[in-house]
């Protein structure tokens, strides 16, 4: 809730006490309030494992909701799942989070989905030849630049160049004017809001003028207001938009309590205590282990993102939301169901996406 991406705890923090104000005007979970104990990473990996063992060994909770950043969750996962107690984090995408074991699971897609969604968004678009900007030190941002190039020239698209920043740089020229000499006609920006917002500014100044496409990272208000009308046509994948598909009577819950629409960190957060209360009322105990194995068997459960089944590796397959920067708003675009890029559920003999796109997925799954 502070620190360098205090946006998204903040907004997850804002989900997270609607879903317990609705659990408990409700009579609570077997005949008990919900109780929610929060406590602030400050966004800092280094300072992740400590709040952690806090929460798991001074508070005892029964579930751990979060973290929100892959680098803090890729922290937290391992604690949680030796102590045994399920995590479930909102929006951490990487594949590595939930593959940490069988106590992790998350709300959100995976970065494969959302790398797939750009890389197809920019052929929608017609485009052929695409520059990556990233951050290698950061892992969600590592993970999306490579599946983004691996799915990007597996359909015949060219990488023009492939530049790098380091967490924390105010300048970059350098790299800016890299790509600009390459031509390309789109920049891949998978970041965090603050960096994406400053390098999308500079990009405008450089003369860069083409669509900056970018991940769920870039999902704060933060982004609008640093960015201004510099990141106007630009484009990412995002979780919800209160102008999207489902979530209507959320929306107008939040909007009521809060005065703003919901962010889409604040409605997965909401499903995220909302899909553990149920997983406790399944288990009819509240306890961890009981509660891991009904959460494991979640099927349909009526999201405001949509509906979520968790499949053998504690990932939903759900399907993404496609944001235009226009007029300096975020406008929803269009959603991309779950078909078109994510493993194809076989066993269950539905949905089956195209036979040309198997052996794409096949070569996705996590690492
Ligand atoms: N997906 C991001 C990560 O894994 C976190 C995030 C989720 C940010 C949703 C904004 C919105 O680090």
């Amino acid at each position: 809730m502070s620190g360098v991406q205090a946006s998204f705890g903040n907004d997850a923090i804002n989900g997270a006490r609607l879903a317990v104000a609705e659990i408990n005007a409700d009579g609570g979970i077997l005949e008990h309030p919900l109780k929610l104990i929060v406590r602030d990473t400050r966004s800092r990996a280094d300072e992740t494992g400590e709040v952690v063992r806090q929460l798991l060994d001074d508070d005892k909770v029964v579930a751990l909701i979060g973290e929100i950043a892959t680098d803090r969750s890729l922290i937290a996962a391992p604690l949680a799942q030796e102590k045994g107690v399920p995590m479930i984090t909102p929006g951490s995408t990487n594949e590595n989070v939930t593959a940490t074991g069988d106590q992790i699971f998350r709300i959100c897609y995976t970065d494969s989905f959302q790398a797939g969604v750009m890389a197809e968004f920019a052929r929608s678009i017609n485009v052929e030849k695409a520059a990556i900007l990233y951050d290698p030190s950061d892992p969600y941002s590592a993970g999306l630049a490579e599946k983004f190039k691996a799915d990007f020239v597996s359909n015949g698209g060219q990488i023009v160049a492939e530049e790098f920043y380091q967490k924390g740089d105010r300048d970059f020229s350098t790299q800016l004017d890299a790509i600009k000499g390459q031509n390309p006609e789109i920049v891949f920006l998978p970041s965090y809001y603050n960096e994406a917002a400053l390098i999308i500014r500079q990009a405008r100044e450089t003369g860069i003028d083409m669509p900056v496409l970018g991940t769920d990272g870039w999902d704060s208000p933060e982004f609008l207001k640093v960015g201004g009308e510099a990141v106007n046509n630009c484009y990412f994948s995002s979780h919800f938009s209160p102008d999207g598909q489902t979530g209507k009577s959320f929306v107008a819950a939040y909007t009521a309590k809060y005065g703003t629409p919901p962010p889409p960190l604040a409605a997965l957060t909401y499903d995220a205590v909302k899909i553990t209360a149920d997983g406790l009322r399944r288990a009819g105990v509240a306890e961890s282990i009981p509660l891991r194995d009904a959460l494991a068997v979640t099927k349909d459960f009526a999201g405001v993102t949509g509906p979520i089944s968790f499949d053998q590796d504690r990932n939903p397959t759900k399907p993404g939301i496609v944001i235009r920067l226009q007029d300096g708003k975020f406008t929803y675009l269009e959603t991309v169901d779950a078909k078109v890029t994510e493993a194809p559920v076989a066993e269950e003999g539905t949905n089956d996406p195209p036979a040309e796109a198997v052996p794409e997925n096949a070569a996705k799954q996590p690492q």
